[in-house]
């Protein structure tokens, strides 16, 4: 098989980021998806429905003409959010999630959760208003190592939140391990997970390919080998617990060039090429569509998109740089190729 036609896919977790930097990069996903769950970690977060709504009008005043994009919103969580806003965000019919980062665990996540018993109040509402939470699923105790932050986090929170909140819906985003993958295998259908691309192409060697790659740096963390087998076969395996998720996340060059580089890896430019080549590379090409425009649509109880997208085996080279705003970013296979693209 070298040329597949699907439904049009979304982006189940996508960084848009605000101002010209939202503007550099929405085209990219916008010519290959038709909505995308839009993070809410901005400076400052979006954490409430009129944000949420302010920020959406934002993205689509940007929009291409004719673009037939929707931004699904999410809201992010704190210490402070009340349960009243909750039902706000579903009343909105814009806001789709709530976005649970701990306090410290990545980019932009100061103002996330310190301790999950501030949130009780507000997660009844969510189990009441069929609202999902979104959990970036790493602890951040600096005694734990950085590429066990995932595994520790689910035997630490996840597996006590889920059993305490027996109706909350549940996105364990970006999963890059296999104790993830069986952790969401276990658990009900409303406990479902995203999956990203460059964890399903890379593992944690290509953080130190002949030296440092800040490019390949994104949290949670590129983790081994045998990791990487268990996303594959949770991605492809047909099962709709498991769905795309770009975690696509543009950092300014210097940004990630430095000292202290941040974490996040730019994919729009390829959002569904690079997964296109993971699911044809382990011969699983039927099962794209499925994982890209159908389950995490049923997940969100949306309706699934109307038109389709051809992709076929050709290779392209990607550029070294990438404009972004008054800053350039290095995308994912910079200077290298991709071997499918869209027709
Ligand atoms: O690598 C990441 N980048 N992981 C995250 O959780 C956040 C994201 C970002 O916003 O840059
Ligand atoms: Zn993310």
């Amino acid at each position: 098989m070298n040329k597949i036609t699907i439904t049009r896919p979304d982006d189940w977790h996508l960084h848009l980021r605000d101002g010209e930097h939202m503007r550099a990069v929405l085209p990219d996903t916008v010519r290959r998806f038709a909505r995308a769950i839009v993070m809410p970690n901005l400076k400052p977060p979006v954490t409430t429905a009129a944000l949420a709504s302010q920020y959406r009008e934002r993205i689509r005043v940007a929009l291409p003409a004719g673009a037939g994009f929707e931004p699904l919103m999410t809201l992010y969580l704190t210490d402070n959010t009340r349960p009243e806003e909750i039902a706000k965000a579903r009343q909105s019919g814009i806001v789709h999630a709530v976005k649970y980062y701990p306090a410290g665990a990545t980019t932009h996540s100061d103002s996330g959760v310190t301790d999950l018993a501030c949130c009780y109040g507000v997660l009844e509402a969510m189990e009441a208003w069929g609202m999902p939470l979104l959990v970036h699923g790493e602890v951040t105790d600096p005694g734990v190592d950085v590429f066990d932050r995932e595994k520790v986090f689910l035997e630490r929170v996840l597996a006590p939140l889920v059993g305490r909140f027996t109706k909350l819906r549940v996105v364990v985003e970006h999963i890059t391990t296999r104790e993830a993958v069986r952790f969401v295998l276990a658990t009900p259908a409303r406990v479902a997970a995203t999956i990203t691309a460059h964890h399903l192409l890379l593992n944690r060697n290509a953080l130190f390919a002949g030296g440092v790659r800040p490019h390949h740096y994104c949290l949670p963390v590129l983790k081994r080998e045998e990791h990487r087998q268990a996303l594959i076969e949770a991605a492809m395996s047909g099962n709709p617990k498991f769905f795309l998720g770009t975690d696509s996340a543009p950092h300014a060059r210097h940004t990630k060039e430095t000292d202290c580089g941040c974490a996040g890896i730019y994919t729009a430019h390829a959002g569904i090429e690079l997964y296109a080549e993971a699911f044809a590379a382990a011969g699983a090409l039927d099962r794209l569509e499925g994982f890209a425009s159908r389950f995490g649509a049923d997940f969100y109880r949306l309706p699934y998109n109307r038109g389709s997208v051809t992709l076929a085996q050709d290779g392209w080279g990607v550029p070294d740089e990438i404009a972004f705003g008054g800053d350039k970013l290095v995308p994912f296979r910079a200077g290298a190729t991709i071997g499918w693209k869209i027709v």
